[in-house]
């Protein structure tokens, strides 16, 4: 069944990637934004929870899929589609590059606006401070969409530019020095923003769990993001498995990546939360929330502008990083499907067609902004579309697929190492929550989404 294929020579290579592409602007941009939305503390507890009891076991499915098969995920879905006689499974995959792509073309928007702070900071160490003040303001920004639109184009060229030159791992190697200096950065943004004077509000409101604030789309929501957040569902972790050593044990890979991953996120949420509190203005559920509070508080304390660069420009590697991982799925796939298809080349039209997906979000609240559906702009809206919906979708056919292609025997090889007690005592529970506990909470969290849109 296994083809030959480039694996990592070391287990380092394989964490760079995984967790490189997991911890992103998922989880500095949008997982406060999305408390906000859902009501702090009780959300952040329903969240870790589904991150753990589903996110986890399903990253460890995909991994031993693309492992086991040593394909992406589109042939991968197909092989198991012909050994379990269901061969729609194959529009599985499919669905995930598709998922992929678009993602790609609204993260690189979000990612244009990473570019826009780094830029404007690094001007800002040559200009005048109330110069930069303006310059920061966020509503310039949003209501110029073809700067926007430059912005996001800019990122998915310097993203292809580094697939096609195959310079990923000198671009890990960087990340990997840079990655102690953001945990540096970050360390002191959430010690200072613990001396803010809002902070026992922020406690209060972070982590003691009002249940009443939750809503019917919460429990949708709060899997949406674990996916999203832990890059399942996109068929990137079914490539990155495909790319694992054979002595790699996936349960253990799984883990450590949802552990850092959610570790990141809880950092963001006391990081952000008492900075947005102090600056009231600012409503917590706004998508750019980050955007809003952090370069005006960060521009108002001294040595601040020195600091906001060198932020921007982790986050901004990090973003870059997650977007490699997002365009190596639809690559990697092409490739596999297409074996006449050149990587370059690939790369290359995959790179033109997320440029031209990014115009309609990129644009979003500028020249389409009075397109509104449902009270939210069109880049909300695709947000949702794809987090909300596709994702949960995508996952539980991943899931099928993963329970119907692969035999018990398979996954009890790729999961139980005789040696390791944590091991085999949770196989019966990971099995279980493949079968059952999945499905069945992701189809809930669909269902009471479709009576949260009836009842709004
Ligand atoms: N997990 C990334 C984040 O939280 O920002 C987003 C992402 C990156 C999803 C790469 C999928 C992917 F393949």
């Amino acid at each position: 069944m296994a083809t030959k294929r480039g694996s990592w020579k070391t287990r380092y290579g394989f964490y760079l990637l995984a967790v490189g592409s997991a911890c992103g602007l998922g989880n500095l941009w949008r997982f406060p934004y999305v408390v906000g939305e859902n009501g702090g503390g009780a959300f952040i507890l329903l969240y870790g929870f589904m991150a753990l009891a589903i996110g986890a076991p399903l990253l460890i499915a995909e991994l031993m899929l693309g492992k086991g098969t040593r394909r992406s995920v589109i042939v991968a879905t197909q092989q198991m589609g012909q050994k379990s006689g269901v061969r729609s499974l194959r529009w599985v995959g499919r669905l995930a590059v598709l998922v992929s792509i678009v993602v790609l073309s609204y993260y690189s928007v979000i990612s244009g606006w990473v570019l826009h702070f780094l830029t404007q900071f690094l001007i800002s160490l040559f200009s005048s401070s109330d110069q930069v003040v303006d310059k920061t303001n966020l509503a310039a920004l949003m209501s110029n969409g073809w700067l926007q639109l430059m912005l996001a184009s800019a990122h998915i060229l310097i993203t292809v530019v580094v697939v096609v030159k195959g310079v990923q791992q000198g671009l890990e190697r960087w990340i990997g020095y840079t990655m102690p200096l953001f945990v540096a950065l970050v360390a002191i943004l959430v010690m200072r923003s613990f001396s803010l004077p809002s902070t026992p509000e922020v406690l209060r409101f972070l982590f003691y769990p009002d249940f009443s604030k939750l809503t019917w789309s919460s429990l949708n929501h709060a899997l949406g993001h674990v996916f999203f957040t832990l890059s399942v569902g996109f068929g990137t972790m079914v490539t990155f498995g495909s790319y694992m050593r054979e002595e790699d044990h996936i349960p253990t890979a799984g883990f450590r990546v949802t552990i850092v991953d959610t570790m990141i996120s809880m950092i963001a949420v006391v990081m952000i939360f008492p900075v947005a509190f102090q600056a009231s203005n600012v409503p917590l559920t706004d998508p750019a929330l980050m955007f809003e509070v952090l370069p005006k508080y960060l521009l108002g304390v001294p040595g601040g502008v020195l600091f906001g660069l060198a932020f921007f420009v982790c986050l901004y590697l990090a973003a870059l990083n997650a977007s490699i991982g997002l365009l190596e799925v639809v690559v990697s796939n092409w490739v596999d499907a297409q074996k006449e298809m050149e990587r370059g080349k690939a790369t290359w039209y995959s790179g033109a067609i997320a440029l031209l997906l990014t115009v309609l979000p990129a644009l979003s609240s500028s020249i389409f902004k009075d397109i509104r559906v449902g009270g939210r702009s069109l880049i909300e809206n695709l947000d949702s579309l794809l987090i909300n919906w596709l994702l949960p979708v995508v996952a539980l056919g991943i899931l099928i697929a993963f329970n119907m292609g692969i035999s018990e025997k398979e996954k009890e090889l790729g999961f139980v190492d005789k040696d390791k007690f944590v091991s085999y005592s949770m196989y019966p529970h990971w099995l279980f929550i493949l079968r059952w506990a999945g499905p069945i909470v992701i189809l809930l969290g669909l269902l009471l989404q479709i009576v949260g849109v009836f009842t709004q």
